[in-house]
């Protein structure tokens, strides 16, 4: 702490800023719960503040040609399908304040495709996705936890309106992934993740009270938020001095 001190001329001491550090929030939840709407409304609110949203959708490892043959069969929904082990390098680059490349998804080719994305770290960052709460390093590296909890049938009823329309998918394919995949991950990985969770949000983007305490939750541990998470005693000495 001794290099954020300094003795001024009139013989006070002031403080440099320490490094940042971003504030991470992780939000998850099912399909089609809402998460990128919720993510969307916290961003939104916090206009003053910049915000980075990453979707661990970045993060799907791309399909050989062989399970390309055979897709109808591959689970999408286990933890397994994901590049879990550069999601948490890009992480952690990002919460020491280093740039990072975010691999770019389709969602038709079920491939990463073109070079990807620079992105810049950021005050505040929030992880997406469907098992962003499943691996305790992941976990480990956020300052809040989030699971958005909406009604399993109006999620079925979501995903088959945008898988059909946004990404290429038919009705019976649909129906049938939900059935054979999505359903039975949901109630092995992804309910159970629920239980880590700060706050758990019901019906999703339409529960503007619970977005808003989470916004104000937020702004007033921005503030304090760099010092308590480098020093944890900061506060307590800056207290003497100020006495
Ligand atoms: P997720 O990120 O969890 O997959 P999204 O926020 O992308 O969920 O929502 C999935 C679909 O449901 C989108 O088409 C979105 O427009 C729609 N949707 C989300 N929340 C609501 C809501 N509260 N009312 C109506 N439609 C919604
Ligand atoms: O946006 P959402 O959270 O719904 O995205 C996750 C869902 O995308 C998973 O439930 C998975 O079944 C689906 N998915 C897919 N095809 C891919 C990759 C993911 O249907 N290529």
């Amino acid at each position: 702490i001794k290099d954020h001190l300094s003795l001024q001329s009139n013989g006070s001491l002031s403080a440099s800023s320490p490094p940042k550090q971003p504030f991470i929030i992780g939000v998850a939840g099912g399909t089609a719960s809402g998460k990128t709407t919720v993510c969307n409304m916290i961003i939104s609110q916090l206009h003053d503040q910049g915000v980075l949203l990453i979707n661990q959708d970045s993060f799907y490892h791309s399909l050989s040609n062989e399970q390309l043959e055979r897709v109808h069969e591959y689970n999408f929904d286990h933890p397994d399908a994901f590049n879990t082990e550069l999601l948490l390098s890009c992480m952690e680059k990002l919460k020491h304040g280093q740039a990072i490349t975010l691999p770019n998804y389709d969602f038709k080719s079920h491939q990463s495709t073109g070079p990807g994305q620079k992105v810049n770290p950021s005050d505040v960052i929030i992880l997406e996705g469907i098992l962003v709460l499943h691996d305790p390093r992941v976990r480990d590296l956020m300052n809040m936890k989030i699971f958005v909890d909406t009604d399993s049938d109006l999620r079925l009823a979501r995903r088959i309106q945008r898988d059909t329309v946004e990404r290429g998918r038919n009705i019976q394919n649909v129906l049938d992934q939900y059935a054979r995949f999505v359903k039975p991950s949901f109630e092995e990985y992804i309910l159970p993740s629920k239980k880590h969770a700060d706050i758990i949000i019901p019906r999703g983007g339409d529960n503007d009270v619970a977005i808003d305490l989470i916004v104000q939750h937020i702004q007033s541990k921005l503030g304090q938020h760099d010092l308590c998470k480098i020093y944890p005693n900061v506060f307590v000495i800056c207290s003497t001095f100020q006495i």
